[in-house]
C-alpha cells in the first residue's frame, strides 16, 4: 500500500427527512445563498422543503447553473455576494451545481486579476466561503470532495482544494425519485468509473481498498438496472444503495493509498467540451478503450476485476480479461449508456480533435504511469469507434 493522510470533513447526513439538518448545520447568524440548477428541485418540492428549513436564517437565492456548469453563469453569483455580505453557500442539486458552488466559493475569496485562473492556470485556492450540499443526483461524489469542473467555451477545466469540500451534506433518496432514466444510468456509470480509476491500475497490496472498490462495483452492478426496471425504479433501498455507493466511489476513501488512473475522465472531458456529450456518456465510450490498449500495464488488476467483480472463469488468462472487458460493456449498455464513438454520430474525423484538445490542455501523460502520450491517446480514442 502506498502511504498516504485521509480527511474527509463533510459530515453526512442520510435519509428521510434529514434535511431538517440544515437548520442546525448553518450558523444561524450566517447569511446564506441558496444555489440550485434550472428549476428541478422546485418540481419535486426539494426547494420547498430547503426554504422550511432555513425560515430562521436570513438568505437569498442564485439559479440557473446548467449542467457542466458554465464559468460565465458561475461569475454572475459574485456581485451577489458581494453586494449582500454572503457568508454562506448552500448548494442543491446535482454535481453540476456543486461544483459551480465550490468555484463561486474560491472566486468570491479570490483575490488575483482573473478567477478564471483557479482554473486554466491551476492557481492553488487559499480561501473560500463555506459550502453546504443538499444532493438531488447521486453520480459525483461532489457533495463530499474537493474537486470542481468548469466550463467555459468549448474548455472543461477542473480544479481541487480542500478548501472547498462541503461542510456538510443532506443525501435523501427519495430526492432521486424525481430523476430521469438517462439521469440516474449516468449517475450509476459516473460512480462505476470513478471506482474503476481508482482500482484498474497496478497491485499495490491494498486489500482493503481493493475490496471496498469491488464491493462497491458489485453493488452498482445489482442495483442500477433495478433503478431502471419498472417493478423496482420508485424502489427507495434501491435508491439508498446507489446514493451511498456513488458518495463513498469518490470521497476519497477508495483512492487513497492506491496508485490513480483519471485518463478516462480526461479524454472524456474533452468530448464533453467539443461535442457536449453527458459525462458519463464520455466515460462509458472511453474507459473499454482504456481496458483494451492498457491491457498489458493493468494485467493483474484486470484479472482480479473480471474474477472477483464477474466471477469469470476461463481457460487462459487472456480470456478472462476479454470477458471481464466485455460484461463491462454489457453492463453499460444495459443501463442504456453508448460504449463507442458511432454510438455517439462521431466518426474517425473527430479523433485528431479530440487529441489536439488533450494537447491544448496539456493532458499529455495520463494514466497511473504517466504512460499515456497524445498518441496512446489517440490509439484508446481509435479504439472506441
Ligand atoms: O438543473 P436542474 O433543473 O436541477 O436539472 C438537473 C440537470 O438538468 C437534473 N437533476 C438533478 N437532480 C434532479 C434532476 N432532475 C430531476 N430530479 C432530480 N432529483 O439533472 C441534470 C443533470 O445534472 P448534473 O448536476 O449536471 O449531473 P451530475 O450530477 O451528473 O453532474 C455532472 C457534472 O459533474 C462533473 C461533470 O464533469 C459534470 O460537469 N463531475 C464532477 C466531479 C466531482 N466534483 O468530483 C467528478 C465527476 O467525474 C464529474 O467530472
Ligand atoms: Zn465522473
Amino acid at each position: 500500500m502506498l502511504d498516504f493522510s485521509f480527511h474527509n470533513p463533510t459530515k453526512i447526513h442520510f435519509g428521510t427527512d434529514q434535511i431538517t439538518q440544515i437548520a442546525q448545520e448553518i450558523p444561524t447568524d450566517a447569511k446564506v445563498l441558496l444555489i440550485y440548477g434550472g428549476g428541478s428541485i422546485k418540481k419535486n418540492g426539494v426547494y420547498d422543503q430547503v426554504v422550511a428549513s432555513l425560515k430562521a436564517h436570513q438568505w437569498l437565492e442564485f439559479s440557473g447553473i446548467e449542467p457542466n456548469p458554465s464559468y460565465d453563469t458561475l461569475i454572475k453569483a459574485l456581485p451577489i455576494i458581494q453586494d449582500n455580505n454572503i457568508d454562506y453557500l448552500l448548494a442543491v442539486g446535482g454535481g453540476s451545481v456543486v461544483d459551480g458552488v465550490k468555484f463561486i466559493a474560491a472566486a468570491a475569496h479570490y483575490e488575483g486579476d482573473d478567477a478564471w485562473n483557479i482554473l486554466a492556470k491551476q492557481e492553488s485556492v487559499t480561501s473560500a466561503l463555506p459550502i453546504g450540499a443538499v444532493l438531488t443526483l447521486p453520480a459525483t461524489g461532489s457533495e463530499s470532495n474537493g474537486n470542481s469542473v468548469v466550463t467555459r467555451g468549448d474548455n472543461k477545466l477542473a480544479f481541487s482544494s480542500a478548501l472547498v469540500k462541503p461542510q456538510f451534506a443532506v443525501l435523501d433518496p427519495a430526492f432521486t425519485l424525481s430523476l430521469s432514466e438517462r439521469q440516474v444510468s449516468n449517475g450509476v456509470v459516473d460512480a462505476f468509473v470513478h471506482i474503476m480509476e481508482q482500482y484498474l491500475t497496478y497491485d499495490v497490496n491494498a486489500k482493503v481498498q481493493d475490496r471496498f472498490a469491488e464491493g462497491l462495483l458489485q453493488t452498482l452492478i445489482e442495483e442500477g438496472p433495478k433503478a431502471l426496471a419498472s417493478e423496482s425504479k420508485e424502489d427507495l433501498e434501491v435508491r439508498a444503495n446507489i446514493m451511498w455507493s456513488a458518495t463513498l466511489a469518490l470521497n476519497g476513501l477508495i483512492g487513497a493509498g492506491v496508485p490513480q488512473d483519471w485518463a478516462t475522465h480526461m479524454i472524456g472531458h474533452e468530448l464533453t467540451g467539443l461535442y457536449g456529450i453527458d459525462h458519463a456518456r464520455t466515460l462509458s465510450i472511453v474507459l473499454p478503450g482504456v481496458m483494451k490498449v492498457k491491457q498489458a500495464q493493468k494485467r493483474d488488476k484486470l484479472l482480479q476485476y473480471a474474477k472477483r467483480v464477474w466471477q469469470v472463469s476461463a481457460a487462459t488468462d487472456d480470456e478472462i480479461i476479454a470477458q471481464g472487458i466485455a460484461k463491462t460493456e454489457e453492463f453499460f449498455k444495459a443501463m442504456g449508456v453508448p460504449v463507442r464513438l458511432s454510438d455517439v454520430e462521431l466518426d474517425a474525423s473527430d479523433v485528431d480533435k479530440i487529441v489536439d484538445k488533450l494537447e491544448q490542455h496539456g493532458m499529455k501523460a495520463l494514466g497511473e504511469h504517466g504512460d499515456i502520450d497524445l498518441a496512446t491517446s489517440k490509439q484508446i480514442l481509435l479504439t472506441a469507434l
